[in-house]
């Protein structure tokens, strides 16, 4: 939904004192509008428009869940802030590594103190974390003040959610273990006019050992591509030029549709799109990397020449205790057949350091394979216990004096690479999408090149969302300073 007007007409058509329409997404639409006339009285009653703000944690699928939530929050009549002094705050966590849970439950003690001076403040919880039954359990035990609670199966209910909240004085609670359905055509507010992240696919049927994200996202649900395309095509027409298509496992889109289809296939349809510029996606796995998409990427003029391609460890054996299904040869096989497809391509990747039982050799191994790829950049993470994973019960769970040794030689080794790839652009002229104003020079502005990198050059605020020729001057560590050729 990228249209206002036609949203405001849909409303129109439904009568909010009549009975709840069972069907999605009308339901939703009906509760959008019973929840908007509540708003709009206390805003009344208050003398101000109510404010929100939606805190996100985690990665590119809860930004783009924000944006839906931000989407139905400003139907409903609020006004967005970025501050947490707001009539409803919402968290969406995430909970991939530990720290991210301690987070949210440090920053809940200071949103106490608020409502305790604010007693109308509303405080909402969804997303990741909110799929793990102990947390939920901590939040009614020991955080009564929290107002309503959802996960991330139900997200598209957050109007109804809202609705029932605002008509009663209890703790909402509505967590689904898993779904099937995905709803599509409800508003979506996004945080820049040019670019946005797409979904094709939710939830994740990997099992990987370590990681907690099918057990809190479900099982693989591929959208149709009918309506991936028809998303995109409304986005083209509202301005946007780049997508990022979004995914845990883009390389496995389409197994389970009706009709199935692969992720390359699925490409191919999003080049048609005219007018979109740029397509990125993320994140791949290695297993399922075919070569069907490698020749896709080097056919394609909007793909960019960019690849997230999670190594984890750099050792079979780990790899193995991982359940990651490839082998280190193997993923070095797909790094070689990559860049023979595609020379100049940008590697990224995720590494994850101190998986129980990695020996020092299994670690020389990872530093191996970092020197050999020679990534672009690299995201690297200390091994977090998740209970749940068959990981955390596994023996030799690594000291963490060892683990951080360990991980301060690979940060090191990482950046020192990362240096040294950005360098390579240097003296060429390239295409720059152009993102922001700069943060500290207002008469710069920063663009992102094909390859992801950041480039700062002089120019104006009408240039946001254009795509301009840029001289790469000089490369600044992990950024590049330009200069612009042309429009
Ligand atoms: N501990 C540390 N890092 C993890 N990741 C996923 N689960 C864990 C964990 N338990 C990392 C992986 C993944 C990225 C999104 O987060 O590297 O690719
Ligand atoms: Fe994203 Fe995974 Fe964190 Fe959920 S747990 S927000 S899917 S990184």
């Amino acid at each position: 939904m990228t249209n206002n007007e036609e949203f405001e007409k849909i409303l129109e058509n439904i009568d909010e004192n009549g009975p709840e329409p069972q069907e999605e997404p009308e339901r939703q639409y009906y509760f959008i509008k019973k929840a908007r006339a509540l708003v709009k009285k206390m805003s009344e009653e208050l003398g101000r428009p109510l404010i929100s703000s939606v805190t996100t944690f985690g990665c590119q699928m809860n930004a783009r869940d924000s944006e839906k939530l931000i989407g139905i929050l400003e139907k409903i009549g609020y006004v967005m802030t970025e501050d947490e002094h707001a009539d409803f705050v919402i968290y969406n966590t995430c909970t991939v590594r530990e720290n991210a849970n301690q987070r949210v439950y440090g920053r809940l003690g200071a949103l106490n103190s608020m409502k305790k001076k604010n007693p109308h403040m509303l405080i909402g919880l969804c997303g990741c974390m909110m799929q793990e039954p102990e947390v939920v359990e901590k939040l009614k035990k020991s955080y009564r003040f929290v107002d309503l609670i959802f996960g991330t199966h139900n997200i598209f209910k957050f109007a109804e959610l809202i609705y029932t909240r605002l008509i009663s004085e209890r703790m909402v609670i509505d967590i689904w273990k898993d779904t099937t359905q995905i709803v599509e055509e409800l508003p979506v507010e996004r945080k820049y006019p040019f670019k946005s992240g797409v979904n094709i696919m939710f939830g994740c049927n990997n099992f990987c050992s370590y990681c907690i994200v099918p057990y809190v996202r479900g099982r693989e649900r591929s959208r149709e591509p009918k309506d991936i395309i028809r998303e995109i095509e409304k986005l083209v027409a509202d301005g946007v030029v780049e997508v990022m298509l979004l995914g845990q496992n883009v390389n496995s889109y389409g197994k389970n549709l009706e009709q199935p289809m692969t992720f390359a296939a699925l490409l191919r349809e999003a080049e048609k799109v005219e007018g979109l510029k740029r397509i990125r996606f993320m994140t791949s796995h290695p297993k399922d990397l075919s070569d069907e998409l490698i020749e896709v990427m080097k056919e394609s003029k909007k793909i960019c020449p960019h690849f997230h391609l999670p190594l984890q460890s750099g050792s079979s054996a780990i790899l193995k205790k991982m359940n990651r299904h490839y082998t280190k040869e193997r993923y070095l096989e797909l790094v070689r057949k990559l860049r023979a497809a595609l020379p100049d391509i940008s590697l990224t990747t995720d590494i994850i350091v101190g998986f129980p039982g990695e020996t020092e050799e299994d670690f020389l191994e990872t530093m191996e394979v970092v020197k050999e790829v020679q990534y672009d950049s690299a995201f690297t993470f200390i091994y977090s216990k998740r209970t749940g994973t068959p990981a955390a019960v596994m023996e030799n769970q690594i000291p963490d004096d060892v683990v951080k040794d360990r991980f301060d030689r690979l940060l090191a080794e990482v950046q020192e690479i990362s240096r040294e790839r950005c360098a390579r652009f240097e003296g060429q002229t390239m295409d720059v999408l152009v993102e922001d104003v700069n943060d500290h020079d207002s008469s710069l502005v920063t663009g992102r090149l094909t390859n992801n990198l950041l480039v700062h050059f002089k120019g104006t605020e009408d240039l946001i969302g254009k795509i301009v020729d840029v001289h790469l001057d000089e490369c600044r560590g992990f950024y590049y300073m330009g200069t612009m050729i042309s429009k």
